[in-house]
């Protein structure tokens, strides 16, 4: 190592560096910075949503929390935070949208292309900045712009898809991250064994190029089907269906045509301050990178509400007509299990694709329950009940993304949401083991 770079490391080991979070959200990047035990303290944070700023406030009181849209922001702006540290999580449907993916031309990209932009104009640069996104921005045009920014800017980087089953947690999620530090830094594989196994070395791809090489590698498409899932959904949330009208999205898909009425172009532009996650994750995605022993993982009962009571476990248990209707599509696991499907903001509204429900009675038969032999409908709801199925409760979600146990909810926070943030947020502890192999 030069000796210039084994100057800088000292100095930044000495330091308590400066933090500012973009799209914060509930502050999920925060709590990682909390945790990932290097002196970083978070100074403010920027986030449009009031919902999740009413959250981020509950729990971190102490950060300048500024509820702007990061799309007006100056070089002025960036440089006064005087960071070591910029960290964000940008809006991820347009890279979602596989078929649709609007990528650089969906509006929602803007904010994250006015950061980056405004870093190359910044005289005094953070010296780290950490990206997280879905998978399917590693194959975008927005994720060359950043490439082709940090490579301007003097950084070194490491980019990695990553999911919380991959470091022992049992959910899956996977995610794109981007670690970067300014020359003459560099990163220090030993210090992060685990998760250099699932770095990804991308070259940057034209478009034609990436086009073709897409349907190579991109195993995070999703059919047609299921993007017409992911639609109806976006469209009903506009348009306030609740949980009474809770279905499966492939039975849905008979309704398309009066829920593309919904899908006009002023409610696209509305959406890009919605900051929704995508609301159902393809079964590929689901069964993916799942590296890493059963044993060496974690047991889902490790994460439940001890404190449930029997009158809270009943307003978790799923309703009768779901159950009846839905069950096949459900991803039913048990406390004894070592994996739960990826959560996501859709939870506990929809069925299909958005997370796993719990069987809290292991004594009564499963086989029975799920047996195609003629019996009437009376009887089989019988059978279903008695596995006793529930949804995770929003603690419980939060647990399985290793929040801490003192981050909590305004009281005036209901459950939808509580999931729709939860399913937008991460995996606390995965981010902090990423945010201190940067740092090391
Ligand atoms: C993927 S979520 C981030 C979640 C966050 N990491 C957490 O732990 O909760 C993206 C966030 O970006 C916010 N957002 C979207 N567009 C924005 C903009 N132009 N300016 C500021 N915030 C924006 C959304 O409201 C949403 O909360």
């Amino acid at each position: 190592m030069e000796a210039s770079s084994e100057q800088s490391d000292r100095d930044q080991e000495t330091k308590n560096l400066r933090v500012v979070e973009f799209f914060s959200g509930v502050g999920g990047l925060h709590c990682a910075v909390k945790a990932c035990g290097v002196p970083c303290t978070v100074v403010a944070a920027v986030e449009i949503n009031t919902v999740a700023n009413a959250v981020y406030q509950h729990n971190f009181p102490e950060v300048d929390l500024m509820q702007r849209n990061l799309e007006g922001f100056t070089v002025d702006d960036f440089a006064s935070f005087d960071a070591d540290m910029f960290v964000m999580s940008p809006p991820c449907q347009p890279f979602t949208r596989v078929g649709l993916k609007g990528d650089k031309n969906d509006a929602r990209t803007n904010a994250f292309f006015n950061i980056m932009r405004n870093l190359a104009e910044m005289a005094k640069k953070p010296t780290y900045l950490l990206v997280e996104n879905v998978k399917g921005f590693d194959t975008s045009e927005t994720r060359n712009f950043l490439v082709e920014t940090l490579q301007k800017c003097n950084y070194v980087f490491q980019e990695f898809l990553l999911s919380p089953m991959n470091i022992g947690i049992p959910n899956q999620r996977v995610r794109y991250f981007m670690l970067a530090k300014q020359r003459p830094l560099q990163f220090k594989e030993e210090h992060g064994t685990q998760l250099v196994q699932h770095r990804v070395n991308m070259p940057l791809m034209p478009n034609e190029i990436k086009e073709t090489s897409r349907l190579v590698c991109d195993n995070s498409m999703v059919s047609s089907q299921e993007q017409t899932n992911m639609e109806l959904t976006e469209s009903r949330e506009r348009t306030g269906q609740d949980e009474s009208s809770m279905v499966s999205l492939n039975e849905q898909s008979i309704e398309r045509k009066t829920d593309e009425q919904h899908l006009n172009e002023k409610e696209r532009t509305d959406n890009v301050k919605s900051g929704s996650c995508e609301d159902m994750v393809s079964s590929s995605e689901q069964n993916e990178q799942e590296t890493g022993e059963d044993d060496e993982r974690r047991k889902i009962g490790d994460y439940l509400q001890a404190d449930l009571s029997e009158e809270s476990m009943a307003e978790y248990l799923i309703p009768d007509r779901i159950l009846l209707k839905y069950v096949n599509v459900m991803d039913i696991v048990t406390v004894e299990d070592t994996k739960t499907c990826c959560f996501t903001k859709a939870y506990a509204y929809y069925v299909e694709g958005t997370g796993s429900v719990l069987r809290t009675d292991l004594s009564a038969d499963m086989s029975s329950a799920f047996s195609s032999g003629s019996c009437s409908d009376d009887e089989r709801l019988e059978r279903l009940k008695a596995l006793r199925l529930r949804y995770f409760s929003p603690r419980e979600v939060a647990n399985l993304h290793h929040f801490p146990q003192d981050f909590g909810f305004p009281d005036c926070s209901t459950k939808k949401q509580k999931y729709r943030l939860l399913g937008n947020s991460l995996n606390v502890t995965l981010l902090a083991q990423l945010i201190s192999y940067m740092v090391a």
